[in-house]
């Protein structure tokens, strides 16, 4: 008989004569003519209650189980009399495949996110946990399909790489070189030993490579794993994050704006539409405004705010700041937040910021002194998106390079796509995991990775 999972179970048309399910017990409680399990198999927020006479022949055995064992069920599918559920299951057979003894880290009572952390390998039994991982799972195949929708191919962009996306320098270093005996030639480490020959690194953005795509495919988008050493401990960082970097050809700031808009806005509608059970959970227990939230989210234009306004906006605002507000001094959190939660009270495109606090790649403004870029702010979160028009113009783009003393040479293929058939193009980052916070009103990154990756943090 084939196994049937509890979601399909569920939403059965019609009472069934035999099942086969297969799951972990999530309570049992016994009594002398019979007893009720509650089962759960993962594929759904919701368990099946499974009722097993005492007749049963391993029914001692039944009556030991406890939370976290592992069992299969065979039985009939049956109208269930009790309220709360509309399907229960009578067993005819119970199976023990994998018991749980009674230290099962994973007890009945509620458990703080610390505390899950430390079972990072347990917690998606949880309902919380499997829920936002069921969500994690839903939303990158929507994200799949936006893109895929409107026509844009899906580039597999390198993990190991020898340039420095955003500039900044917070790199993991790759290498096979002995770390006891590295070796040197004038004092510095001789890379032309190492395994390529060259420095390298994990990627910290797919964008460098996906440009080239979206200068011969058109439009493009990368959805893969990111690396990132900040030494930066926060509730929205992490040394490992994924991210989805669109790319769009014959494309400005304008058209980039808009793009951000329309994928947040689908996204949050896929979740209010697609997870409704998972996301119930939420705004029950993790964020009682959640729903309101999104609806706003997914209802309203997002407003589009020039950095210099925005300056203006928070230097008139009576709020204290623990961070400086300057024209030329790159926004914190707080202000992000102050913005879009107080003063607008929905999302946020501030855009065309000062060149010199933005990374190298970004189109130079007529004025000379900020860049076509973009950040997109939403509540409890801040940057969500990060994006720009890029610099197409070859001079202006050599300029820029030799400026910030960047070696010209490490970037002769990027310079290359300027050089033949350059074209104006615009994209953007987002971050999965702070799609993920503001689609679940969950306030740590930690908690919406499989297995956080933060500073002085690598269990699991
Ligand atoms: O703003 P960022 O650094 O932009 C880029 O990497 C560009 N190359 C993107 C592009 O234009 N193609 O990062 C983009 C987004 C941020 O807005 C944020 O959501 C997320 O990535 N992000 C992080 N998420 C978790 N942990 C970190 N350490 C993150 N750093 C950035
Ligand atoms: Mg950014």
């Amino acid at each position: 008989m084939q196994r049937i999972k509890v979601k399909s179970l569920l939403s059965s048309e019609s009472a069934q004569e035999e099942v086969l399910l297969k799951g972990w017990v999530r309570t049992l409680r016994d009594n002398k003519a019979f007893s009720f399990i509650e089962l759960n198999d993962g594929s759904c927020l919701a368990n099946i209650q499974v009722i097993v006479d005492s007749n049963l022949e391993n029914y001692a055995d039944v009556m030991h189980l406890s939370t976290g064992a592992a069992i299969a069920v065979t039985g009939k599918l049956v109208e269930s009399p009790g309220k709360g559920q509309k399907w229960e299951v009578q067993a005819s057979g119970v199976e023990l495949i994998g018991t749980a003894p009674d230290d099962y880290p994973l007890q009945k009572k509620r458990h703080t996110d610390e505390y899950l952390r430390t079972i990072a390998h347990l917690r998606p039994r949880s309902n919380k946990y499997g829920a936002i991982f069921r969500m994690r799972s839903a939303l990158s195949k929507a994200i799949h399909d936006f893109f895929q929708e409107r026509d844009f191919k899906w580039i597999h962009t390198p993990i190991i790489t020898g340039s420095d996306c955003e500039g900044a320098g917070e790199m993991f270093h790759v290498t096979t070189l002995d770390l006891m005996n590295v070796p040197k030639q004038n004092g510095e480490v001789n890379f032309v030993e190492d395994f390529f020959g060259k420095e390298a690194n994990l990627t910290v953005s797919g964008q460098l490579s996906v440009e080239t795509f979206c200068t011969s495919l058109g439009d493009v988008y990368t959805f893969g794993p990111t690396f990132r050493s900040e030494n930066s401990n926060t509730s929205r960082h992490m040394a490992e994050f994924w991210m989805i970097e669109p790319e769009m050809a014959f494309a400005n700031l304008q058209d980039d704006m808009q793009l951000g808009q329309d994928f947040i806005q689908y996204l949050v509608r896929f979740t209010m539409e697609q997870c409704s059970d998972d996301l119930e959970l939420f705004a029950k227990f993790v964020d009682k405004e959640l729903m309101s939230t999104l609806d706003n989210i997914a209802n309203n234009d997002f407003v589009r705010l020039p950095y210099t306004e925005a300056i203006e906006i928070l230097q008139k605002s009576s709020q204290q700041f623990e961070y400086e507000v300057k024209w030329g001094k790159d926004l914190q959190s707080e202000h992000e937040r102050f913005l879009t939660e107080q003063h607008f009270k929905q999302p946020v495109i501030v855009y065309d910021y000062p060149k010199d606090i933005k990374a190298f790649y970004m189109r130079l403004n007529d004025d000379e002194k900020t860049v076509a870029a973009m950040d997109i702010l939403v509540p409890a979160i801040g940057e969500i998106i990060g994006g720009s028009q890029r610099e197409e113009r070859y001079n202006f783009l050599t300029k820029r390079i030799k400026e910030l003393g960047f070696d010209e040479a490490n970037y002769w293929w990027y310079l290359d796509t300027r050089k033949y058939g350059t074209v104006p193009h615009a994209g953007f980052g987002l971050g999965f995991e702070r799609l993920l916070m503001l689609v679940s009103g969950i306030s740590n990154i930690r908690d919406v990775i499989p297995f956080p990756r933060t500073p002085k943090n690598l269990e699991f």
